[in-house]
């Protein structure tokens, strides 16, 4: 369980540029897929693959990429969602910052595919760094033809654009980022009708998270079947986790789905351990916004199983029990971290994040900080647990987008899980002025 598809190169000299890129394979899957296959043999390739969106919802791409509407005479675009501003996600901009050209191949390749002939990458505004790295991979790529007119000289023509974003969480959902690539402010739209029938500009729109389009080419190059064959059941291929909290490793792995979750937490290969040789509480398996779960679920299942890094198995046991692999953000919470003050910092983020446009949103999230303020006070009462519960209910399913559902999802997880831990807080006030263990979550990345 340790293949490694899309960083298996990231340590060669130079792999930022073009030509290192090009002497160690890059660019081949385009010269195949534009030399050799048609474009719809490129999504029957990424079909067959299984492989599913790495954004967080775990999507079949070959499938999202075969509802794109094809009127005649009416433009198509790609657009990649490389917004990742979810707390405790960050393995997209390593790549991009590590191995640009990964991301441009990838766009060049679906675009095709997709019978687009013009793309974009929409990058989170705060990324300047990257976003000055892409703009120079972008330029070498023009300069060697493999952007523009008439690219390898087979009638397919491509013109990408990076676009840095509008500086809030919602741009990454992703008719809130059409919005804000048209110039507006990034407020969701109301779905149906869905961007692949009307996206940019009311035209047939991909959007794909940066590490769905980088894996294209290692799918063009190996063929999907051979792609199925890494991974597990339906979780195929590899998936990049960025780990951070109170591990001795912090860092971003790229990992084979169907990988134990208890190795990736405890082996030297990945996290290491826990750090101090503290106990392992808890661990947010998705950035900010999925169920937290204690130690002992996130390492087995409810039916005693082993937990697996792959869609199935996190989901195992469903919100009761389980939770998602989503965008693979993956934080972790030693003994001495409090859950409360933690969740206080997370519903604060969503309070400020959200786009204001549904009331349950707007107005739950700002409820829920409000009570767990009252907490972090020390003059909460027993009735404003169930309170918090009663608020986070009313929130799932009832918004436009689904920031209602990642700012409820923690809070009844937390309450599920850790209801003692609130109780306490009640019962002893004094105890919240010691907590020293949070996450700083209105940041780049957690901190603690
Ligand atoms: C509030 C919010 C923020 C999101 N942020 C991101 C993001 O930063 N990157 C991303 O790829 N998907 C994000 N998504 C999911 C996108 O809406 C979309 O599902 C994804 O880009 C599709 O790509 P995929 O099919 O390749 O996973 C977000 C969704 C929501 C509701």
């Amino acid at each position: 369980m340790s293949k490694q598809i899309l960083l298996k190169n990231i340590d060669v000299p130079g792999i930022k540029g073009i030509h290192a890129y090009r002497a160690n394979g890059g660019y081949a899957s385009l010269e195949k897929a534009l030399r050799t296959m048609k474009p719809d043999e490129v999504t029957e390739e990424v079909k067959k693959s299984g492989l599913r969106g790495r954004g967080g919802a775990g999507f079949p791409t070959g499938m999202k990429w075969s509802f794109l509407a094809k009127p005649a005479g009416v433009p198509r675009y790609l657009v990649c969602n490389a917004d990742e501003s979810e707390p405790g996600t960050f393995k997209d901009r390593f790549l991009m910052a590590h191995i640009p050209h990964a991301l441009v191949e990838g766009m060049i390749v679906s675009s095709f595919a997709l019978g687009a002939e013009t793309a974009y990458i929409y990058i989170r505004g705060e990324m300047l760094y990257v976003y000055h790295i892409l703009e120079e991979a972008i330029a070498e790529a023009y300069e060697a033809g493999l952007l523009g007119k008439n690219i390898l000289g087979s009638g397919f023509s491509l013109d990408l654009y990076v676009h840095p974003g509008g500086g809030a969480y919602i741009c990454g959902e992703e008719t809130a980022l059409l919005e804000s690539l048209e110039g507006k402010r990034g407020n969701p739209r109301i779905k149906p009708p869905f961007p692949a029938v009307k996206g940019l500009w009311g035209c047939p729109t991909v959007v794909n998270n940066v590490e769905t389009i980088a894996a294209v080419p290692h799918i063009v190059n190996m063929g999907g079947d051979e792609y199925a064959k890494v991974g597990i059941g339906k979780s195929t291929g590899t998936k990049l986790i960025s780990a951070c909290g109170h591990i001795n490793k912090p860092g971003v792995y790229e990992i084979e789905l169907g990988l134990p979750v208890e190795e990736f937490i405890y082996s030297e290969k990945y996290c290491g351990g826990i750090k101090n040789g503290k106990k392992l509480k808890a661990v947010v398996a998705s950035g900010s916004s999925v169920p937290i779960l204690p130690a002992d679920l996130i390492l087995t299942t409810a039916k005693g199983e082993p937990r697996l890094m792959t869609y199935e198995s996190l989901a195992d046991g469903g919100f009761i029990t389980g939770t998602m692999l989503g965008s693979g953000g993956f934080i972790v919470m030693d003994e001495d971290t409090s859950i409360v003050k933690n969740l206080w910092n997370f519903t604060r983020f969503y309070h400020h994040e959200s786009c204001g446009q549904c009331s349950p949103c707007r107005e739950g999230t700002g409820w829920m900080e409000k009570i767990l303020h009252k907490f972090m006070e020390g003059h909460a009462t027993i009735a404003d647990i169930d309170l918090l519960w009663d608020i986070q209910s009313k929130i799932e399913g009832k918004t436009i987008c689904p920031l209602g559902e990642a700012a409820a999802w923690p809070v009844a997880a937390a309450i599920r899980h850790f209801r003692s831990e609130f109780e306490d807080y009640v019962r002893n006030p004094e105890k919240i002025k010691d907590i020293k263990h949070y996450y700083r979550v209105n940041n780049l990345q957690p901190v603690y």
